[in-house]
């Protein structure tokens, strides 16, 4: 059986968040990326992403695609609330996942990949009003429907705990503040202060590969 991870990326502004992102959901063929962000476009055409910008047309293209793979950039438009719109794209796999293994069974079931870019803005660190919290169900279940599922922030201190609490996988970018830097603390278990302290050092593109207890140090290049 595959086994489905949750990763989260942090590191401050370019640290290359969004480049490791890219590369991990370079070889799956039924992936979401979600990014409010327009600067998303170069690497979006780049890796094969199409841009769709309403829920309704991505709900509609992926049921099309399902069987045969689909990659797209989910882009919602700056109006719209941005936490409501994951929530609604998270019920949404979350139900595609689980209506197509009651009907075909889960061990034939396609997996799917998730990937969130920018989180402080769709999902932060404060109460979520009701039908406005299913992307923590995602956080939850998501591996169990068969869904990967990636997020990235600049600001972990920002993003609620129920999707950092939640990772089986992080990979951490130079972070300078405070907050974040406990945040991390927090996360690094027994060891999190020498984790913090690492993280502080580490320059633009570095990194630092927590899994499983174990910690490598790796470095993006181009
Ligand atoms: N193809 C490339 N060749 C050389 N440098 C690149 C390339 N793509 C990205 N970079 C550089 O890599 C760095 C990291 O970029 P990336 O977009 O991954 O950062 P980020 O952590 O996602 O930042 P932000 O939080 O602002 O979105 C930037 O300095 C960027 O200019
Ligand atoms: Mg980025």
């Amino acid at each position: 059986m595959t086994n489905y991870w949750r990763a989260g990326l942090f590191g401050r502004s370019k640290s290359g968040k969004s480049t490791l992102m890219d590369r991990m959901i370079r070889n799956h063929n039924r992936a979401i990326v979600f990014d409010a962000i327009d600067e998303r476009a170069a690497n979006a055409a780049r890796e094969g992403l199409v841009e769709v910008t309403h829920i309704g047309e991505l709900q509609e293209r992926v049921r099309d695609s399902y069987l045969d793979g689909f990659r797209f950039w989910f882009h919602p438009h700056y109006e719209v609330d941005l936490v409501q719109s994951l929530s609604d794209l998270s019920k949404f796999m979350l139900d595609i996942q689980t209506q197509f293994g009651d009907h075909y069974g889960t061990d034939k079931r396609p997996s799917l990949l998730l990937a969130v870019d920018e989180m402080a803005d769709c999902y932060p660190n404060h109460t979520m009003k009701k039908g406005q919290d299913a992307f923590s169900n995602m956080c939850r279940m998501g591996r169990h429907k068969g869904i990967h599922l990636i997020g990235a922030s600049q600001r972990p201190a920002e993003v609620s705990t129920k999707f950092r609490g939640q990772l089986e996988r992080r990979f951490l970018f130079n972070l300078t503040e405070p907050a974040d830097l406990r945040a991390i603390t927090e996360m690094g278990g027994t060891q999190g202060a020498d984790l913090a302290e690492a993280v502080r050092c580490l320059k633009p593109l570095e990194y630092i590969d927590c899994h499983v207890g174990e910690y490598r140090h790796g470095r993006l290049t181009f």
